[in-house]
């Protein structure tokens, strides 16, 4: 019998589902747009500068990119008030991830997390050969730290924590955190995956960073492609300890942070007064969505992110296929509930039509 030329445990995996290309529907339907829901980015295009930087470094492209990502990280590191050896940077945050989980464990260790949470989580573990142990979330559609810090074992090497928590949007209050991180074993990393943190408008919802950045097992995972408006160019950034950030630097597929990005990422940070205002449109859209849509469907849970989860149980896929009718791309989990981030005010005003129309 011969070898499967790829490795057989893969074919359980399932593939990651990119939000679907708005053009393509709209030309589908006839229309003359279709809005994307679907994938958690933000409505306004780039900040100012970054087109500019990102075609100054393209005419350079010849050549290799500063391999180190030293001014990305020297801003980084002089925003955050940190050493710069502490911080690193990938080709999106989901990288950055992997490279974590590649620098801390292998086959046959643990990776704890909640789930639902974000779908890219099973498939970095397994790739990496390592087992992923999925925490169930609360009734709330948040994360029980209390059963995650009792399911560690001694194969843990690594426990995740997703706030907010993409799809669910629920995040994760600082009492809860505080005794999470005291209880979690010296030698287990925790992941603070910290995507949404722009939208964050919670006082109780601590900062991970500031408030637990200085543990030595602590790694804060951030990202560009939200907020700051990169994701069509991918640039994240992680900050751990020293030891951590350096064994992480080591397994980064080289110059993945390449040169259009690293000068996308330092344009977009001089716009950081611009990415504010745009990020507090989408936290008033959030108010005004969440409460028109919990006249249709009231068990939405509270988001401090920039989408909203609605747990519609069988009514998942008939809904995402209706708005999908309507011009209208939301991110279904069949037989859980619908991912649906904000848009323009405007879009917002279609989705909830649409919405309305179906739960009417
Ligand atoms: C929780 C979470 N982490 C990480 C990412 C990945 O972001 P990036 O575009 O930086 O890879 C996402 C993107 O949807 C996310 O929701």
């Amino acid at each position: 019998m011969s070898r499967p030329l790829t490795r057989a445990d893969l074919d359980a995996l399932p593939s990651y589902v990119p939000g679907r290309n708005p053009a393509d529907l709209a030309r589908e339907l006839g229309l003359t747009e279709a809005i994307k829901l679907a994938s958690n980015e933000v409505p306004f295009g780039l900040l100012p500068g970054v087109a500019e930087a990102v075609a100054e470094a393209a005419a350079q492209g010849h050549r290799y990119p500063d391999m180190g990502v030293l001014a990305l990280r020297e801003a980084l590191a002089e925003r955050f008030k940190v050493d710069v050896d502490r911080v690193a940077t990938g080709c999106g945050s989901v990288a950055l991830f992997e490279h974590v989980v590649k620098a801390a464990a292998t086959r046959g260790d643990e990776v704890l997390y909640s789930w639902r949470s974000f779908e890219a989580y099973p498939i970095v573990v397994a790739g990496v050969g390592a087992t992923s142990v999925r925490v169930p979330n609360t009734p709330g559609h948040g994360h029980d730290l209390e059963a995650m810090a009792a399911a560690i074992t001694p194969k843990t090497r690594i426990v995740v924590v997703c706030n907010p928590n993409n799809p669910t949007g629920t995040s994760v209050g600082r009492a809860a955190m505080d005794a999470f991180v005291d209880a979690v074993p010296s030698d287990v990393l925790i992941v603070v995956d910290e995507a949404y943190r722009e939208f964050v408008t919670d006082p109780d919802v601590p900062d991970a960073l500031e408030e637990y950045g200085d543990r030595p097992n602590v790694v804060v995972l951030r990202t560009f492609s939200k907020a700051w408006g990169l994701a069509g160019l991918r640039a994240g950034y992680l900050v751990a300890a020293p030891e951590v950030a350096d064994a992480v630097r080591k397994v980064v597929t080289p110059f993945s942070t390449n040169a259009c990005v690293q000068a996308a990422a330092l344009a977009a940070l001089e716009a950081d007064v611009e990415m504010r205002r745009r990020a507090a449109i989408m936290i008033s859209e959030r108010d005004r969505l969440t409460t028109a849509l919990r006249a249709l469907v009231p068990q939405i849970p509270d988001s401090q992110s920039n989408f909203l989860w609605l747990p519609i149980g069988e009514q998942t896929v008939p809904f995402a296929k209706h708005c999908e009718s309507r011009g209208v791309i939301v991110r279904p989990f069949a037989g859980e509930g619908v991912r649906a981030s904000f848009g323009t005010p405007e879009q917002n005003d279609r989705f909830v039509a649409v919405a309305s129309e179906f739960f009417a």
